[in-house]
Protein backbone atom coordinates (compact mmCIF):
# COMPACT_ATOMS: atom_id res chain seq x y z
CA UNK A 1 0.00 0.00 0.00
CA UNK A 2 0.81 3.35 -0.78
CA UNK A 3 0.36 6.78 1.18
CA UNK A 4 -0.81 9.54 -1.18
CA UNK A 5 1.03 12.39 0.71
CA UNK A 6 -1.44 15.52 -0.05
CA UNK A 7 0.74 17.68 2.48
CA UNK A 8 4.05 16.64 0.53
CA UNK A 9 2.15 17.50 -2.72
CA UNK A 10 0.36 20.56 -1.62
CA UNK A 11 4.11 21.48 -1.11
CA UNK A 12 5.29 20.96 -4.50
CA UNK A 13 2.56 22.67 -6.00
CA UNK A 14 2.75 25.53 -3.59
CA UNK A 15 6.94 25.72 -4.35
CA UNK A 16 6.09 25.92 -7.77
CA UNK A 17 4.31 28.91 -7.60
CA UNK A 18 6.07 30.44 -5.42
CA UNK A 19 8.75 30.56 -8.33
CA UNK A 20 6.30 31.43 -11.20
CA UNK A 21 5.07 34.22 -8.92
CA UNK A 22 8.82 35.36 -8.21
CA UNK A 23 9.85 35.44 -11.36
CA UNK A 24 6.85 38.08 -11.82
CA UNK A 25 8.29 40.26 -9.07
CA UNK A 26 11.85 40.66 -10.08
CA UNK A 27 10.80 41.63 -13.43
CA UNK A 28 8.54 44.71 -11.76
CA UNK A 29 4.76 43.12 -12.68
CA UNK A 30 2.05 42.98 -11.05
CA UNK A 31 1.72 39.35 -8.97
CA UNK A 32 -1.28 37.17 -8.66
CA UNK A 33 -4.38 38.67 -6.72
CA UNK A 34 -7.51 36.44 -4.98
CA UNK A 35 -10.09 38.36 -3.01
CA UNK A 36 -12.67 36.10 -0.31
CA UNK A 37 -15.55 37.57 0.33
CA UNK A 38 -17.12 36.41 3.90
CA UNK A 39 -20.62 36.92 4.76
CA UNK A 40 -21.13 36.98 8.41
CA UNK A 41 -19.17 34.75 11.52
CA UNK A 42 -19.59 31.19 10.82
CA UNK A 43 -16.66 30.29 12.57
CA UNK A 44 -16.01 27.04 9.72
CA UNK A 45 -15.98 30.01 7.20
CA UNK A 46 -13.50 32.02 8.85
CA UNK A 47 -11.59 29.40 9.34
CA UNK A 48 -11.17 28.58 6.17
CA UNK A 49 -10.85 32.25 4.66
CA UNK A 50 -7.99 32.29 6.87
CA UNK A 51 -6.07 29.33 5.37
CA UNK A 52 -6.75 30.89 2.31
CA UNK A 53 -5.00 34.20 2.75
CA UNK A 54 -2.08 32.63 4.62
CA UNK A 55 -1.86 30.17 1.46
CA UNK A 56 -1.41 33.31 -0.41
CA UNK A 57 1.03 34.77 1.55
CA UNK A 58 3.23 31.62 1.38
CA UNK A 59 3.41 31.46 -2.42
CA UNK A 60 3.03 35.34 -3.01
CA UNK A 61 -0.04 36.35 -4.08
CA UNK A 62 -1.93 39.07 -2.97
CA UNK A 63 -4.94 38.49 -1.18
CA UNK A 64 -7.69 40.69 0.10
CA UNK A 65 -10.66 40.49 2.45
CA UNK A 66 -14.32 41.41 2.04
CA UNK A 67 -16.27 41.35 5.60
CA UNK A 68 -19.95 41.78 5.09
CA UNK A 69 -22.41 41.18 8.18
CA UNK A 70 -24.58 38.66 7.90
CA UNK A 71 -27.42 41.17 7.81
CA UNK A 72 -26.43 42.16 3.86
CA UNK A 73 -28.70 41.97 1.27
CA UNK A 74 -28.75 40.36 -1.47
CA UNK A 75 -28.35 43.88 -3.63
CA UNK A 76 -25.72 44.98 -1.68
CA UNK A 77 -23.92 41.54 -2.31
CA UNK A 78 -24.79 41.65 -5.77
CA UNK A 79 -22.39 45.31 -5.58
CA UNK A 80 -19.74 43.83 -3.81
CA UNK A 81 -19.48 41.09 -6.84
CA UNK A 82 -20.04 43.83 -9.13
CA UNK A 83 -17.24 45.98 -7.85
CA UNK A 84 -14.88 42.99 -7.86
CA UNK A 85 -15.74 41.72 -11.39
CA UNK A 86 -14.64 45.24 -12.53
CA UNK A 87 -12.14 45.57 -10.49
CA UNK A 88 -8.60 45.06 -12.95
CA UNK A 89 -6.43 44.74 -9.75
CA UNK A 90 -8.33 42.00 -8.56
CA UNK A 91 -7.77 38.80 -10.95
CA UNK A 92 -9.89 36.14 -9.21
CA UNK A 93 -12.34 35.87 -6.33
CA UNK A 94 -14.56 33.35 -4.29
CA UNK A 95 -18.13 34.22 -2.49
CA UNK A 96 -17.32 31.93 0.90
CA UNK A 97 -20.38 29.73 1.48
CA UNK A 98 -22.58 28.86 2.80
CA UNK A 99 -24.14 31.91 2.86
CA UNK A 100 -27.50 33.38 5.00
CA UNK A 101 -30.47 32.10 4.43
CA UNK A 102 -32.18 34.81 2.98
CA UNK A 103 -29.79 35.45 0.08
CA UNK A 104 -29.86 33.18 -3.12
CA UNK A 105 -26.00 31.55 -3.26
CA UNK A 106 -27.23 30.55 -6.87
CA UNK A 107 -28.04 34.23 -8.02
CA UNK A 108 -24.56 35.42 -6.50
CA UNK A 109 -22.38 32.47 -8.17
CA UNK A 110 -24.37 33.62 -11.37
CA UNK A 111 -23.17 37.10 -10.92
CA UNK A 112 -19.89 36.34 -10.83
CA UNK A 113 -17.47 36.85 -13.98
CA UNK A 114 -16.89 33.22 -14.72
CA UNK A 115 -13.05 35.32 -15.71
CA UNK A 116 -12.72 35.46 -12.34
CA UNK A 117 -14.47 32.63 -10.86
CA UNK A 118 -11.75 31.20 -8.95
CA UNK A 119 -13.72 28.66 -7.27
CA UNK A 120 -15.18 27.14 -10.67
CA UNK A 121 -18.48 27.34 -9.45
CA UNK A 122 -20.37 29.64 -11.99
CA UNK A 123 -22.42 27.19 -14.37
CA UNK A 124 -20.02 28.66 -17.71
CA UNK A 125 -17.34 27.36 -15.73
CA UNK A 126 -18.97 24.01 -15.31
CA UNK A 127 -20.13 23.73 -18.59
CA UNK A 128 -16.73 24.30 -20.21
CA UNK A 129 -15.03 21.85 -17.80
CA UNK A 130 -17.78 19.24 -18.92
CA UNK A 131 -17.31 20.20 -22.69
CA UNK A 132 -13.34 20.09 -21.66
CA UNK A 133 -12.67 23.12 -22.70
CA UNK A 134 -10.69 26.03 -20.86
CA UNK A 135 -12.40 26.26 -17.59
CA UNK A 136 -11.63 26.87 -13.83
CA UNK A 137 -11.98 23.25 -12.12
CA UNK A 138 -13.19 23.50 -8.57
CA UNK A 139 -10.66 23.08 -5.98
CA UNK A 140 -11.58 19.68 -4.45
CA UNK A 141 -11.66 17.87 -8.15
CA UNK A 142 -9.24 19.79 -9.23
CA UNK A 143 -7.00 19.06 -6.07
CA UNK A 144 -8.00 14.86 -6.93
CA UNK A 145 -7.13 15.17 -10.40
CA UNK A 146 -3.09 16.76 -9.26
CA UNK A 147 -3.15 13.80 -6.37
CA UNK A 148 -3.63 11.48 -9.46
CA UNK A 149 -1.39 12.77 -11.97
CA UNK A 150 1.49 13.42 -9.50
CA UNK A 151 1.22 9.72 -8.39
CA UNK A 152 1.33 8.44 -11.88
CA UNK A 153 -1.89 6.40 -11.19
CA UNK A 154 -3.26 5.29 -14.59
CA UNK A 155 -6.95 6.06 -15.20
CA UNK A 156 -7.51 5.21 -18.80
CA UNK A 157 -9.75 2.30 -19.21
CA UNK A 158 -9.90 1.73 -15.17
CA UNK A 159 -13.30 1.39 -13.90
CA UNK A 160 -13.83 4.82 -11.46
CA UNK A 161 -16.95 4.79 -9.09
CA UNK A 162 -17.71 7.99 -7.54
CA UNK A 163 -19.83 8.07 -4.08
CA UNK A 164 -21.67 11.21 -3.83
CA UNK A 165 -22.87 13.44 -6.59
CA UNK A 166 -22.84 17.02 -4.63
CA UNK A 167 -22.37 20.00 -7.42
CA UNK A 168 -18.37 20.88 -6.01
CA UNK A 169 -17.14 17.10 -5.82
CA UNK A 170 -18.97 14.20 -6.56
CA UNK A 171 -20.58 15.75 -10.10
CA UNK A 172 -17.45 17.47 -11.60
CA UNK A 173 -15.07 14.75 -10.99
CA UNK A 174 -17.01 12.35 -11.96
CA UNK A 175 -17.03 14.37 -15.62
CA UNK A 176 -13.59 15.32 -15.09
CA UNK A 177 -12.76 11.21 -15.23
CA UNK A 178 -14.69 10.58 -17.74
CA UNK A 179 -12.87 13.10 -20.39
CA UNK A 180 -10.67 12.31 -22.95
CA UNK A 181 -7.47 13.40 -21.45
CA UNK A 182 -5.56 12.27 -18.57
CA UNK A 183 -6.47 12.11 -15.68
CA UNK A 184 -9.33 10.65 -17.68
CA UNK A 185 -10.60 7.89 -20.24
CA UNK A 186 -12.30 6.47 -17.12
CA UNK A 187 -15.18 4.41 -17.09
CA UNK A 188 -16.73 6.15 -14.37
CA UNK A 189 -20.27 5.37 -12.12
CA UNK A 190 -21.77 7.69 -9.85
CA UNK A 191 -23.58 6.01 -6.52
CA UNK A 192 -25.30 8.52 -4.13
CA UNK A 193 -28.20 8.28 -1.83
CA UNK A 194 -30.83 6.28 -4.18
CA UNK A 195 -28.32 3.73 -5.30
CA UNK A 196 -29.22 0.52 -5.71
CA UNK A 197 -26.44 -2.08 -4.41
CA UNK A 198 -23.80 0.80 -3.56
CA UNK A 199 -21.67 -1.85 -1.66
CA UNK A 200 -21.23 -4.23 -4.45
CA UNK A 201 -20.70 -1.14 -6.89
CA UNK A 202 -17.86 0.47 -4.47
CA UNK A 203 -16.45 -3.24 -5.05
CA UNK A 204 -16.09 -3.22 -8.39
CA UNK A 205 -14.07 0.03 -8.46
CA UNK A 206 -10.07 0.21 -9.48
CA UNK A 207 -10.54 4.12 -8.56
CA UNK A 208 -13.02 4.66 -5.29
CA UNK A 209 -13.55 8.22 -5.14
CA UNK A 210 -15.37 9.14 -1.44
CA UNK A 211 -16.83 12.14 -1.23
CA UNK A 212 -20.60 11.53 0.42
CA UNK A 213 -19.95 13.09 3.75
CA UNK A 214 -20.86 9.85 6.25
CA UNK A 215 -17.70 9.03 8.65
CA UNK A 216 -16.05 5.79 8.24
CA UNK A 217 -18.90 4.95 5.97
CA UNK A 218 -16.43 3.30 3.54
CA UNK A 219 -15.17 -0.57 4.88
CA UNK A 220 -13.18 -3.17 4.06
CA UNK A 221 -15.68 -5.33 2.38
CA UNK A 222 -16.49 -2.50 0.10
CA UNK A 223 -13.25 -2.27 -1.45
CA UNK A 224 -11.52 -4.76 -4.30
CA UNK A 225 -8.00 -5.63 -3.29
CA UNK A 226 -5.44 -2.81 -4.92
CA UNK A 227 -7.77 -0.42 -5.90
CA UNK A 228 -7.20 3.18 -5.56
CA UNK A 229 -8.95 4.69 -2.77
CA UNK A 230 -9.73 8.95 -2.50
CA UNK A 231 -11.04 10.13 0.46
CA UNK A 232 -12.65 13.45 0.33
CA UNK A 233 -14.26 13.30 4.22
CA UNK A 234 -13.29 14.98 6.95
CA UNK A 235 -15.49 14.63 10.53
CA UNK A 236 -14.21 15.56 13.99
CA UNK A 237 -15.41 12.66 15.83
CA UNK A 238 -15.25 11.44 19.71
CA UNK A 239 -12.69 9.89 20.71
CA UNK A 240 -11.22 8.15 24.23
CA UNK A 241 -7.79 7.98 22.79
CA UNK A 242 -6.67 11.36 22.28
CA UNK A 243 -6.04 15.04 24.37
CA UNK A 244 -8.65 17.03 22.93
CA UNK A 245 -11.49 14.11 22.76
CA UNK A 246 -11.77 14.08 19.32
CA UNK A 247 -10.03 12.82 16.52
CA UNK A 248 -10.42 13.09 12.69
CA UNK A 249 -11.20 10.78 10.33
CA UNK A 250 -12.53 10.47 6.76
CA UNK A 251 -15.57 9.02 4.10
CA UNK A 252 -13.46 5.81 4.93
CA UNK A 253 -12.55 3.45 7.36
CA UNK A 254 -9.15 3.95 6.90
CA UNK A 255 -7.69 1.21 9.63
CA UNK A 256 -8.73 -1.76 7.56
CA UNK A 257 -9.26 -0.56 3.81
CA UNK A 258 -5.52 0.23 3.59
CA UNK A 259 -4.36 -2.86 4.08
CA UNK A 260 -6.26 -3.79 0.88
CA UNK A 261 -5.74 -0.82 -1.03
CA UNK A 262 -2.79 0.06 -3.52
CA UNK A 263 -3.01 3.77 -3.28
CA UNK A 264 -5.12 5.48 -0.20
CA UNK A 265 -5.36 9.06 1.02
CA UNK A 266 -4.97 9.63 4.55
CA UNK A 267 -7.30 12.31 6.82
CA UNK A 268 -6.24 14.57 7.43
CA UNK A 269 -3.27 15.23 4.85
CA UNK A 270 -4.93 13.54 2.19
CA UNK A 271 -7.15 15.42 0.06
CA UNK A 272 -7.73 18.17 2.44
CA UNK A 273 -4.35 20.00 1.50
CA UNK A 274 -4.64 20.04 -2.33
CA UNK A 275 -7.88 22.13 -2.06
CA UNK A 276 -6.37 25.70 -0.88
CA UNK A 277 -3.39 24.51 -3.08
CA UNK A 278 -6.09 24.67 -6.17
CA UNK A 279 -7.27 27.68 -5.54
CA UNK A 280 -4.05 29.21 -5.80
CA UNK A 281 -3.14 27.45 -9.05
CA UNK A 282 -6.56 28.84 -10.23
CA UNK A 283 -5.88 32.90 -9.18
CA UNK A 284 -2.76 31.92 -10.85
CA UNK A 285 -4.20 30.74 -14.62
CA UNK A 286 -6.78 33.87 -14.21
CA UNK A 287 -3.40 36.05 -13.57
CA UNK A 288 -1.84 34.93 -17.15
CA UNK A 289 -5.32 34.68 -18.29
CA UNK A 290 -5.29 30.52 -19.71
CA UNK A 291 -8.73 30.03 -19.73
CA UNK A 292 -10.40 33.04 -21.44
CA UNK A 293 -7.37 35.03 -22.95
N1 LIG B 1 -17.17 26.61 1.67
C1 LIG B 1 -16.55 25.42 1.89
N2 LIG B 1 -15.66 25.16 0.91
C2 LIG B 1 -15.72 26.19 0.05
C3 LIG B 1 -15.02 26.51 -1.15
O1 LIG B 1 -14.19 25.78 -1.65
N3 LIG B 1 -15.36 27.70 -1.73
C4 LIG B 1 -16.29 28.53 -1.22
N4 LIG B 1 -16.55 29.66 -1.87
N5 LIG B 1 -16.95 28.27 -0.11
C5 LIG B 1 -16.66 27.11 0.52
Amino acid sequence: MKLIDGKEIAQQIKNEIAAEVGVMIDNGEDGPHLAAVLVGDDPASHTYVKAKEKACKEVGIVSSLYQLPATVTENELFEVVDYLNNDDQVDGFIVQLPLPDHIDAKKIIDRINPAKDADGFHPMNFGRMALNLPAYIPATPYGILQLLERSKIETQGKHCVVLGRSHIVGSPISILLSRKTYPGNATVTVCHSRTKDLRQIAKSADILIVAMGQPEFVTEDMVKKDAVVIDVGIHRVPSDKTKSGFRLVGDVKFDEVSKNASYITPVPGGVGPMTIVSLLMNTLKAHKKEIYG
